[in-house]
């Protein structure tokens, strides 16, 4: 099937005791094994049997999510940076990790903070240089992370050639596919072992859910996020689990507007005169646009603005009227938001400054409202006083 019919079709579409074509909402902490110590159900066991285990509902989404990232299990969890953790944590004491540089700011956090504390170490790399990865590599590396397109600036990594060495040199790939989805990107295809979604973004998509997804290629890696999953507990409430399903379901339509109109803006803010650069994988002549084009379908709905003065991205998020000067992306609404002091704040400066995460940076991720409005909007809010 055809990723858009997959989208309707999917494990959440039809209740099997009902035919509602909606999951349930199983609102259960805990599911009644009484029949497992009757004489006459003796050897039955009932599927679920406590919610942080499993639940129907978050089920169904772990199964959508699976089959559309092309895996073979998949996971939900409270947060994308609790599906970041719980991944990160089969890992070991005294393994190190490879990392994109530019991955989300939290993740880079959790990273080089907690998990540092713990004994893994890592070395962060720019993942759109394939010999960067490979010389970071030692023989006690087990894990390569990726994002692309990367997190605010829109940097490609070839994630054929990426997930190749790291087949190579026996290590677990994991991608960060939210800014993608599975509509527009499968990095499963490509050679990765991990897909790992903040749900709270594209999928969920109208900013009223909080959750994170992971899908892992084959069943042993599925146990073992499994086995993170069930011990640390970070999972995913049933109604969080059903708000997702539904926000899944319009996904395609959805993504393939707002990638239209952030097409249309970043072309308009290409030519603005207080605009000096623009980062969006679609325009033509971005860099590595072709290694993009060929490992996913469309552009998306992320882009990246530096104004030439701090004052004018400071007056813009004032300004704008249509965009909401927020955290997070991937919502019906036009979110404009400062990495400096948002998704990056965690950085330290110097690091953030050469990474060219500049006071001037803002990201916009587009929503549903008319292409034409939003460029009004952005004029305004960028012309001088
Ligand atoms: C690419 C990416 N990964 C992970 C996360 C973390 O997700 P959450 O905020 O759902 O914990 C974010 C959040 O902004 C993100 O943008």
């Amino acid at each position: 099937m055809n990723i858009g019919t997959l989208l309707i079709h999917n494990a959440g579409t039809v209740d099997a005791a009902t035919g509602a074509l909606s999951t349930p909402v199983f609102q259960a902490s805990t599911f009644d094994q009484s029949v497992s110590f009757k004489a006459e159900g003796a050897g039955v066991e009932r599927e679920f049997d406590y919610a942080r285990s499993g639940n129907p509902t978050r089920k169904a989404l772990e199964h959508t999510i699976a089959a559309l990232e092309g895996g073979t299990n998949g996971y939900a969890f409270s947060s994308g940076i609790a599906a970041v953790s719980s991944v990160l944590g089969i890992l070991s004491t005294g393994d190190h990790i490879v990392a994109a540089e530019d991955i989300y700011g939290g993740s880079y956090r959790i990273i080089n903070t907690f998990f540092k504390r713990w004994g893994l170490e890592s070395t962060a790399v720019d993942a759109s240089n394939l010999d960067d990865i490979k010389r970071a590599i030692t023989p006690k590396t087990k894990a390569l992370f990726l994002e692309t397109p990367s997190n605010p600036l829109l940097k490609i990594t070839d994630l054929n050639a990426a997930c190749a060495i790291a087949r190579e040199a026996g290590l677990i790939s994991i991608v960060d596919n939210t800014f993608m989805t599975p509509y527009l990107q499968r990095p499963i295809e490509n050679g990765a072992d991990i897909v790992i979604h903040s749900a709270t973004k594209f999928l969920g998509g109208h900013s009223d859910v909080l959750a994170g997804l992971a899908v892992t290629r084959t069943e042993a890696l599925g146990r073992e996020v499994y086995r993170v999953q069930n011990g640390f507990g970070a999972v995913l409430g049933p109604w969080d689990s059903w708000l997702t399903l539904r926000g899944v379901k319009t996904l395609k339509a959805r993504l393939a507007m707002q990638q239209k109109t952030a097409l249309s803006i970043a072309q308009r803010l290409q030519q603005h005169k207080n605009v000096e650069a623009v980062y969006y994988p679609g325009l033509e002549g971005f860099t590595s646009k072709p290694v993009h084009d060929a490992q996913a379908r469309g552009a998306g709905a992320v882009l990246s603005f530096k104004t030439k003065t701090t004052e004018q991205a400071l007056r813009f998020l004032g300004k704008t009227r249509l965009a909401a000067a927020a955290v997070s992306l991937g919502g019906v609404e036009t979110i404009a938001s400062y990495p400096v002091r948002m998704s990056h704040a965690s950085i330290p400066k110097q690091e953030r400054e050469r990474l060219g995460i500049t006071d001037t940076l803002i990201r916009i991720s587009t929503g549903l409202e008319d292409a034409e409005d939003l460029i009004a909007d952005f004029e305004a809010a960028l012309a001088e006083e």
